[in-house]
């Protein structure tokens, strides 16, 4: 017999306590509990002992095959404890993951941006309900029922005298009613007509304004409206006045500028004209003024209604309205 059973026992633990990992762990197991291995060996060499010291040698060798099965084990589950905390730690030094960071949507920077200029010239931000009576949307405007001016826009009707506005004059009438000249209010917000296709969207956004007070001229209608369009886009930015009609105002006038892309030269987004539309404006009707019991013999205004898509269309060259409502986030990051 090479080895007592208390040799055997004591070599294996000082092993085991020196072992680095789990491979280790399993090569000492085959080393002392293997087919070749020592304690195997011990066990079957009992037969060669002297007959009455078999059984405690037999016993005790037992005994410590069981003892070594698991100690081997629980420090094979030990290692796999560490490992799995090894894995779970925190490294608190690492720099950490960047999160993708959104942007405002193209639209609403634009209206923060018209919003800024008017408000550097002395206006305040209104806002209104886009669920309006008819009463706003169209009578206090000078559009009575069955007035044809009701036919230039699609009305979405949600009953007989609820509709969503189909534009944000209804705020003129609104601010009015509310306060006192002199009014200065620029009204962003979503409107909707009964429209589809690149240029039109059932849902856009405009931006209202209304300046009323005593002597208020033509004049400062032209001035303010300068001022805004050379900030929007550039200096070099020429506007026209052409003669049109609103009911709620007289006189009206459209508003164009010249081809932010051709600079006038003629394109196909100006239709060859070198001019485009940006803005519907005037002279703030009496019939208005009546509506909200203003005194038409002290009181003029001006108003002028634009819409944002086309602004920010218009910016950045883009040729559909329909991308600025996909969710693209590759159309979108872009702004
Ligand atoms: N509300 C008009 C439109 O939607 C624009 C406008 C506003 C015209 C104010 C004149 C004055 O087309």
């Amino acid at each position: 017999m090479e080895n007592s059973i208390e040799e055997i026992e004591a070599e294996a633990l000082q092993e085991l306590a020196a072992a680095a990992g789990k491979d280790e762990i399993q090569e000492l197991s085959v080393t002392y509990l293997g087919r070749k291995g020592k304690l195997t060996r011990f066990l079957r060499n009992i037969s060669n002992l002297p007959p009455d010291k078999r059984p405690d040698a037999g016993k005790s060798a037992n005994i410590l095959k069981k003892r070594l099965e698991e100690a081997f084990k629980s420090a094979f589950e030990k290692m796999d404890l560490a490992e799995a905390h090894r894995i779970e730690a925190i490294d608190v030094s690492l720099p950490g993951r960047p999160v993708p960071l959104g942007t405002l949507h193209p639209i609403t920077q634009i209206i923060r941006e018209i919003c800024a200029i008017f408000q550097k010239l002395g206006f305040d931000i209104a806002e209104g309900p886009e669920v309006e009576s008819d009463y706003y949307n169209f009578e206090a405007l000078n559009i009575p029922k069955n007035h044809p001016a009701r036919d230039m826009q699609d009305t979405f009707y949600v009953s007989e005298n609820i509709v969503l506005r189909t534009h944000t004059s209804p705020l003129q009438v609104r601010m009015m009613e509310k306060q006192k000249p002199p009014v200065r209010i620029v009204a962003p917000g979503k409107v909707y007509r009964c429209d589809s296709d690149i240029t039109h969207t059932p849902m856009f956004h405009q931006v209202e304004g209304l300046l009323v007070d005593q002597d208020i001229s033509f004049g400062d209608l032209k001035g303010v409206l300068t001022a805004f369009v050379q900030q929007i886009f550039d200096e070099q930015t020429s506007l026209r006045f052409r003669p049109s009609f609103f009911p709620f105002t007289e006189p009206s006038a459209e508003v164009d500028i010249l081809c932010v892309m051709c600079r006038g030269k003629g394109c196909r987004v100006c239709s060859q004209t070198g001019w485009l539309e940006v803005l519907g404006s005037g002279m703030v009707h009496p019939a208005v003024f009546e509506n909200v019991g203003y005194d038409i013999s002290r009181y003029t205004g001006f108003a002028f209604g634009m819409g944002v898509e086309r602004i920010t269309m218009l910016k950045y060259g883009i040729d559909d309205i329909r991308k600025f409502f996909e969710n693209d986030y590759r159309f979108l990051k872009q702004f």
